[in-house]
């Protein structure tokens, strides 16, 4: 059955109903039901009292569908999982006096700790969507009709958005008090909040410090969670007790990345992986963040799986080192260092169904299947991360038109040059005009991004940034033309193919993908990033791998794709990796 949206059961239906019926005011009513079950104002308003009354002596007329709630993130925990989180806590030895629930949807946690916790004097839960709020305060009253001997805190649920509520003033007013925050905040990306136009956004939006390059490389991006885990941080890591939240893994790696800079009085961090398929039905990775607050500042978390409670792996900060596996860590650590050559993200257009083409014959078909007839000269193969499956790569399937040699270049010269590219381009200007990212504002008509000298090498190593697989390519030039990546890869460029050779070798060594397992966090969304793949000293590699296993494989990729590549060139490519000041003059290089 439900009222007001919310679901009520029978018995507290019928307890509304005989209670209520002959109560006159909402302040007698708002009595009544604290004596009952602690909620502090069950009715916010007469007009809330009196529309239950109404609903409640005529049932079923409510029942509305339930609305498209994405921009909610709304993914309620279900009872047993509450009640397993919070047994474990008690488990833990943790019975606290105030809990805080910020986004407390239809009230499971609240519930969980009245069956857990013995001994809380206060509740506080907020919620945006009111139908939530009712349904936590039926669920709460339905609670206590059943234990009604069961200890009764104070208890306020709040109808408000949790980026409006004050939690400093509730810091300052419950000083003492040993707290519990508990709860499962939004599941929701201000990326897409900001794509489905969603006001349901923190006010300070940019606390990430983003900026275009940002948007550029995704880092921008953020977990509404891990904004509302930082507030209640903010407020509350002063405060004797525990922080218990239901997150993405993405967020729990983000608070300890973060803790380097921001130093949270916080201890004893803790993740327990749980499965989000079984609980929330969703392919997202999902733990319970736990940790203890009022303490001296720890930088590291222990993993442990949360049915078991089998203890995984450690990983944090290992001095200034940032690492997924930290006992793992120590047996590479001597490659961690700065890669001698830099990374590059592959272009980004944000236009596929202009600009990807297929060869067929003598002309191209575009992604909308039309057939184009352009000029070839700005036309270069293309890679997508799924096409990094081989150790070498001398034919592409895709094409790009690469209109550009560095970003910012003026777009109008291909009309001279190339008119059919042009017109080609020109025709479909709206999509381009269309692409909503921002970096596009202000540029030129076709502007792409992720370009420069770099891309035009015609030998590349690359690696793709979504797979999680340890594996590099190499990447050949196609028809004496240089290869394109796009921005899900990321790569190095050589004039040489034998420094690309002898780089694939050191990069698909054994030792670097042990270091490699030991840094990354496999279930991130980019599981390679610039940043991490400027780790790899490849200067260091060369030097640990023996001559023998350079000599071996070289023989295997000469066999294998004939590529014609020797060890004359190994003293060139280490001194190229040397620092400045390093270098030798190699005279026959
Ligand atoms: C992932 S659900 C979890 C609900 C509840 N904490 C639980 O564990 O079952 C997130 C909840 O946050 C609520 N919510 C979303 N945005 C909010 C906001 N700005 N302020 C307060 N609550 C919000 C949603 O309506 C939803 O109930």
């Amino acid at each position: 059955m439900k009222i007001f949206e919310a679901n009520i059961s029978y018995q507290v239906s019928v307890f509304l109903k005989e209670k209520l019926i002959n109560v006159t005011s909402f302040e007698s009513a708002n009595q009544k039901m604290f004596d009952v079950c602690g909620i502090k104002y069950f009715f916010d308003n007469n007009d809330d009292f009196k529309s239950l009354i109404l609903l409640i002596t005529n049932t079923n007329k409510d029942l509305v569908a339930e609305p498209d709630r994405e921009e909610y993130g709304d993914f309620q925990t279900n009872a047993d999982l509450a009640n397993k989180v919070a047994k474990y806590l008690s488990t833990k030895g943790i019975s606290p006096k105030l809990v805080i629930e910020p986004t407390c949807g239809k009230g499971n946690f609240i519930i969980a700790s009245l069956n857990n916790f013995k001994e809380i004097q206060t509740i506080i839960g907020i919620e945006i969507y009111k139908p939530y709020v009712w349904e936590t305060k039926f669920n709460i009253l339905d609670f206590f009709l059943l234990n009604s001997d069961s200890n009764k805190p104070e208890i306020k649920i709040i109808h408000s958005s949790v980026f409006d509520f004050d939690f400093q003033e509730i810091s300052k007013q419950f000083q003492s008090e040993d707290l519990l925050v508990i709860g499962n905040p939004p599941w929701v990306t201000n990326s897409k909040l900001g794509s489905l136009n969603s006001t349901n956004q923190p006010k300070k939006n940019n606390f990430k410090n983003q900026n275009g390059l940002d948007a550029i490389t995704g880092k921008g991006n953020f977990d509404i969670a891990e904004y509302i885990t930082i507030m209640l941080l903010d407020a509350f890591q002063t405060h004797n007790g525990f922080l218990s939240l239901l997150v993405k893994n993405s967020v729990v790696k983000n608070i300890v990345f973060e803790q380097k800079i921001k130093k949270y009085q916080i201890k004893e961090i803790e993740k327990y992986c749980i499965d989000s398929k079984k609980e929330f039905n969703v392919s997202v990775e999902a733990s319970l963040l736990y940790c203890k607050l009022n303490s001296k500042p720890t930088f590291e978390c222990k993993e442990f799986d949360f049915y078991s409670v089998e203890s995984k792996l450690k990983f944090g900060w290992l001095n200034s080192k940032f690492v997924s596996n930290i006992d793992n860590y120590l047996e590479t650590s001597q490659v961690d260092n700065i890669c001698p050559f830099v990374w590059r993200q592959g272009i980004k257009h944000d236009c596929t169904a202009i600009m990807e083409l297929e060869r067929v014959n003598s002309h191209f078909v575009n992604n909308l299947s039309q057939d184009i007839r352009i000029e070839e000269d700005l036309v270069f193969g293309f890679l997508k991360s799924s096409d990094l499956k081989n150790i070498v790569i001398e034919k592409t399937r895709k094409h790009t038109i690469v209109t550009q040699k560095k970003v910012g270049q003026e777009t109008n010269y291909i009309k001279e040059l190339y008119p059919q590219t042009y017109e080609y381009l020109n025709n479909n200007l709206n999509r381009f005009m269309d692409r909503k990212s921002s970096i596009y504002n202000g540029k030129p008509k076709f502007s792409i991004f992720g370009i420069g000298d770099y891309s035009f090498k015609p030998y590349k190593v690359a690696i793709s940034g979504l797979y999680k697989t340890y594996h590099f390519t190499l990447v050949l030039p196609q028809n004496k033309k240089p290869v394109m990546l796009d921005d899900t890869c990321y790569f190095i460029g050589f004039e040489k193919i034998e420094y690309a050779v002898y780089s694939i070798i050191l990069l698909n060594s054994k030792i670097t993908e042990e270091f490699l397992r030991s840094i990354t966090f496999p279930d991130a969304k980019r599981v390679f990033t610039k940043d991490l793949l400027m780790r790899l000293d490849l200067l260091k590699l060369a030097q640990l791998i023996t001559r023998q296993e350079i000599d071996e494989q070289i023989i295997l990729l000469n066999n294998k794709y004939t590529l014609n590549v020797d060890f004359s060139k190994w003293a060139g490519f280490l001194d190229e990796m040397k620092p400045e000041k390093d270098k030798q003059m190699t005279i026959f290089d």
